[in-house]
């Protein structure tokens, strides 16, 4: 079986892109990471990939004259390694119409609550998880969705919940939602690959 070539965007830690990357070496995804990209060179992602051999690029928008030649880098360095499915995998910069439509229902993104809640501009990182304490939800979660033209607002692939307690800080929360994350965003790819995911209007089918 062909696997999937997937491209991943990452700015930070990223365990997601670790989770993906075993899974995928481990023979239990039918997909492989074969290129990651980041807007910042301390990224320790950037490690996690040379551990395993996958080529990185940064690629920092500062470096570049406008958000369009910042981005037609990205699309090119994708195109070069034949990228079928763009994962934004803790990617802190907000891709233009022009990205996505590059990558016409091909982007997917993991936000770390229960969409449509703790969503949007200016939730991301701990923010969320803040938002969510402070609120006083009983449930938050993750979310994976198909990036669209307007932030965390694309259809809903998976999403899996968490309880959240009395004694939970942001911090702890972050910790029960990374597992699902860990969980969801695999699984997401997984359906994908296999060509089980229709989208419909604002609704993705997840075919038999
Ligand atoms: C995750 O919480 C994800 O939902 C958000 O960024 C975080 C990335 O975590 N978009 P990691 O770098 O994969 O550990």
């Amino acid at each position: 079986m062909s696997l999937l070539r997937v491209g991943i965007l990452a700015s930070g830690n990223g365990s997601n892109f670790q989770k993906i990357v075993d899974e995928s070496e481990k023979g239990e995804l039918p997909a492989k990471v074969v290129v990651l990209l980041s807007d910042r060179s301390d990224a320790f992602v950037l490690q996690r990939a040379r551990n395993h051999q996958i080529p990185t690029y940064v690629v920092k928008p500062r470096d570049f004259s406008s958000q369009e030649e910042y981005e037609e880098k990205m699309i090119e360095i994708l195109n070069q390694h034949c990228v079928q499915l763009v994962v934004l995998a803790g990617f802190m910069k907000i891709l233009s119409p022009r990205f996505i439509r590059a990558f016409k229902d091909k982007v997917i993104n993991i936000h770390p609550s229960l969409i449509p809640a703790f969503c949007g501009k200016g939730f991301y990182g701990m923010k969320v998880h803040q938002a969510a304490i402070e609120y006083g939800v009983k449930i938050s979660g993750a979310t994976v969705h198909f990036v669209n033209e307007d932030v965390d607002a694309g259809p809903i692939i998976i999403q899996k919940a968490v309880l959240v307690s009395d004694d939970d800080t942001p911090e702890t929360l972050a910790e029960k939602v990374h597992r699902v994350e860990h969980e969801i965003l695999p699984e997401a790819i997984r359906l994908f690959a296999l060509g089980k995911l229709q989208i419909r209007g604002r609704r993705v089918i997840v075919k038999e």
